[in-house]
């Protein structure tokens, strides 16, 4: 296995990249550290009494901006290189300045949980794209449990201003399936009087909760429903997995053309992660993944359409864009619907898909809550708008080393680097595409 790749291509930056159509994605690799899990371990060492070894961090610029956020509340960071770093918590003070989450919908929005509890003022704010996104969700549990949230609209969108401190804990049942909102109401019920009881409707993933006792928080779940007692907790150390929702790519980078065989190792084997693996085997994926291991191996295999519904969403919510990609070549018709909530993430991920498959020369037909996406045996290279979205970006550069022929431009690539720093030199070590920046 070939360690994470650093950006030798020097193309994470290039605002709009070219691929050329280059054929299968063969060999293996280890993609960044989970995402969600990073954003967790910063802000759960921050809040911890003692030290807290972290190995493994998403180096992407989401998580860079909340360990840049927690050392404003006085926690001390030593970036210890290579994804490793300590942190000294707990937090000292409010923190003393702006939060600055960058394109970070979970940063801000876990942040935001952690304000609450703390006596004092705290502003968060982002990106033009953040501070467009949905802030009630947290906003509103927040306010219930005793916080003052106020922001542009009502506090519906950042910049937000949180005055907290002196919280009570409640039960909340979240009117969206959103691990961000459980685990915001989850962090503030840390300083509450009082149990803070989550129930959802449909379960998310559980990264706050298994981190929480690691840390030794007193955190039960039971089916849906999730209770925390208030307390302390003390540093550890954590190991970041690698990230499935990266892997999916290379999943769907496999299947895409003959000959395609991907490996990836060292992947968070654990809940509500790794469901785009069934969804695949359902479209008829030669597919594995060993949960002893974390290990996930794809072979190049004929598809076919599959239909998605709301219960299928909140386990792939992050790779929608991807599977659609994968039934864009699949046989038959894939319905995707109960995703409403993709049009509230890092772009409206239900028009962009649409207008990415579009781009490739798919046949698509957008609904309120999903879409239509009739099977094709050909993708056309086309020029794709990421929308400052990193996964359209990742998506589009995939089909196009892989399915399409002739050169693919994604426009909006720097997008990427929230997430996946190096994913082209990924992209072109195991299609051999021909990237370079784009006019
Ligand atoms: C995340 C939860 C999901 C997901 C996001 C990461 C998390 O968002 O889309 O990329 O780390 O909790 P929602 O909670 O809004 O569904």
């Amino acid at each position: 296995m070939t360690p994470e790749t650093p950006d030798a291509t020097g193309l994470d930056a290039v605002s709009s990249l070219q691929v050329t159509g280059a054929g299968p994605a063969r060999g293996s690799l280890r993609v960044p550290g989970d995402k969600s899990i990073s954003h967790r371990a910063a802000l759960l060492a921050a809040i911890a009494h003692g030290p807290t070894a972290i190995s493994g961090l998403s180096r992407g610029q989401d998580v860079t901006h909340t360990l840049r956020a927690i050392e404003r509340f006085g926690v001390t960071v030593t970036d210890a290189g290579e994804g490793r770093a300590q942190v000294e918590g707990p937090i000292r003070h409010e923190p003393d300045e702006v939060l600055d989450h960058g394109n970070a919908g979970t940063g801000i929005r876990l942040t935001a949980g952690v304000c609450a509890g703390i006596d004092g003022i705290s502003v968060l704010t982002g990106d033009r794209y953040l501070r467009r996104r949905p802030m009630d969700r947290i906003a509103e549990p927040l306010r219930a449990m005793g916080a003052t949230v106020d922001g542009r609209e009502g506090g519906r969108l950042a910049p937000l201003v949180i005055r907290g401190g002196g919280l009570t804990g409640i039960t909340y049942a979240p009117p969206v399936a959103s691990a961000q909102v459980k685990s915001a109401v989850l962090l503030a019920g840390l300083s509450a009087t009082g149990p803070t009881t989550v129930e959802e409707i449909h379960p998310t993933r559980r990264h706050t909760e298994e981190m929480l006792l690691e840390f030794g928080g007193r955190v039960r779940v039971d089916g849906n429903r999730v209770t925390l007692e208030p307390g302390e907790l003390t540093g550890t150390d954590i190991a970041v997995p690698g990230d499935p929702s990266q892997a999916a790519f290379w999943a769907v980078a496999a299947l895409l053309a003959d000959q395609g065989e991907v490996t990836v190792d060292n992947l968070y084997p654990g809940f509500g992660r790794s469901d785009f693996v069934g969804v695949l085997e359902r479209m008829g994926a030669d597919i594995d993944f060993d949960l002893a291991t974390g290990t996930l191996v794809v072979r190049a295999s004929r598809l076919r359409a599959v239909e998605l519904t709301a219960e299928d969403i909140p386990g792939i919510v992050d790779e929608v864009p991807v599977l659609a990609m994968a039934a864009a070549v699949a046989d038959g018709m894939t319905v995707i619907s109960g995703a409403q909530d993709l049009r509230a993430k890092e772009s409206d991920r239900i028009a962009s898909t649409a207008a990415m498959l579009r781009a490739f020369g798919v046949r698509v037909t957008e609904t309120e809550d999903g879409m239509v996406i009739e099977g094709t045996a050909r993708l056309r290279a086309g020029r794709v708008d990421s929308h400052g979205d990193h996964r359209i970006a990742m998506t589009a550069a995939v089909a196009g080393a892989c399915a399409a022929e002739g050169i693919t431009v994604i426009d909006g690539w720097e997008s990427v680097a929230t997430s996946y720093p190096g994913f082209a030199a990924d992209l072109v070590r195991l299609t051999g595409t021909a990237a370079a920046p784009a006019a």
